[in-house]
């Protein structure tokens, strides 16, 4: 029975991850679980049908522990405690390879070249009009249908002081997926010895090009597969959002929070508003919508939100230099998806915060502009800060 192998893939892997943790960071066992400074661990996860080997980093820091695939930049697993000091892992994932290839919907993928979408997968820069793969009804979404989530990607650890993490780096090639330039990206995940989990995006060009980095975690805050997040509490800083039409572009206009379901300027729960009858709420079967940061384009991360799982007590904050958050309530997942300890997800059974870039920015002269030109760096940072109540 498939379930019955994926449990078993797992349960070797992760027998294989506890070796390799024991017999490679005498340095992690002296100081016990949530140390600062262990050096990352990294065995193997599988391998694609060509043969390369996928690897699974390991990173502990501060009480936080992060799993990464060379696969896609992919979050494998995000592990954090509960308010009795419980570790559980907070991101949506699958236990073997093969899943992220054949059917993954972004679990906890590092997305570019453009995150989000772009109206029928055209834009034109410089007077030049670039067509991008179309992978979502009429628009290209997350980069086309082969992305940086799932290419694979050059991993060194390192320890940096207290800090510890992860460099991902990759050149796109001019052309790839659509998009002009030879772009050079460099991604950092760093846990600092708090547990936060820090996001680093750098990128450079050769051509006028666009770019929309993010990070795409599903989140359970009371652990993957544990059921629906309705009654998480969402706390999130703006006063407006871009609603969009029936194929989720935006319209352009940066409309009030106040008055619909879309207003969290003060916590409430995540579950009813992605079910009144809102028109906005139908197009997209939920909320998937991109809210307008009250703090604008930072060049420091600035507060972004607070996420707050009442029964476990855990809670994260976030912050960004970005401009825009979309904030998706799950609502695609529909049973069909067996997860990472061999639960199915169902729809609202995770939540996705991706700081951002506005979607289809593009084509939206108006937007804080995601065009890269040769001489510029792209850098971009997002923090998620980890406590409990
Ligand atoms: C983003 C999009 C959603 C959906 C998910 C992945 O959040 O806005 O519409 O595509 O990614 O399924």
């Amino acid at each position: 029975m498939p379930s019955t192998t994926r449990r078993t893939v797992l349960t070797a892997a992760a027998a294989a991850g506890v070796t390799a943790a024991a017999a490679g960071t005498a340095h992690a066992s002296a100081h016990g679980h949530g140390a600062s400074g262990s050096r990352p661990v990294k065995e193997p996860f599988g391998r694609l049908a060509d043969g390369t080997p996928v690897h699974r980093w390991t990173v502990s820091n501060g009480g936080t522990t992060l799993k990464v695939l060379s696969y896609g930049g992919v979050i494998h697993s995000l592990e954090t405690a509960d308010r009795h000091g419980r570790p559980a892992n907070v991101a949506l994932g699958f236990d073997n390879l093969d899943d992220y290839v054949a059917k993954s919907p972004y679990f906890g993928g590092l997305i570019g070249r453009y995150g989000n979408r772009i109206a029928n997968g055209r834009f034109t820069l410089d007077g030049t009009t670039h067509q991008l793969p179309v992978n979502d009804g009429p628009n290209s979404l997350h980069g086309g249908d082969r992305g940086f989530d799932k290419r694979i990607w050059d991993v060194e650890p390192f320890t940096r002081g207290a800090d510890t993490g992860l460099i991902l780096t990759r050149t796109s090639p001019d052309g790839e997926a659509g998009y002009p330039g030879n772009l050079a990206v460099r991604v950092t995940y760093t846990l600092t010895p708090r547990g936060e989990w820090r996001i680093d995006y750098e990128a450079t060009t050769d051509r006028a090009t666009v770019i929309n980095l993010t990070s795409h975690t599903y989140f359970n805050l009371a652990g993957e597969g544990s059921g629906s997040t309705d009654g998480h509490l969402l706390e999130l800083a703006a006063a407006r959002y871009t609603p969009v039409g029936p194929t989720l572009i935006p319209t352009g206009e940066l409309a009030a929070v106040a008055r619909t379901p879309f207003d969290f300027r003060r916590a409430r729960t995540i579950g009813a508003p992605a079910r009144t009858a809102h028109e906005q709420v139908g197009f997209a079967k939920g909320i998937d919508h991109n809210y307008v940061l009250d703090k604008g384009l930072t060049a420091r991360p600035g507060y972004a939100l607070t996420i707050t799982h009442p029964e476990s007590g855990r809670v994260m904050k976030m912050y960004t230099t970005e401009p825009g958050m979309q904030f998706y309530t799950g609502n695609f997942l529909d049973g069909t998806l067996t997860g990472t300890t061999g639960r199915r997800y169902r729809q609202g059974d995770a939540f996705c915060l991706e700081a951002q870039h506005f979607p289809d920015s593009p084509n939206q002269p108006a937007f804080p502009s995601t065009v890269l030109r040769p001489g510029e760096t792209y850098r971009s940072t997002t923090l998620h800060a980890f406590s409990t109540r």
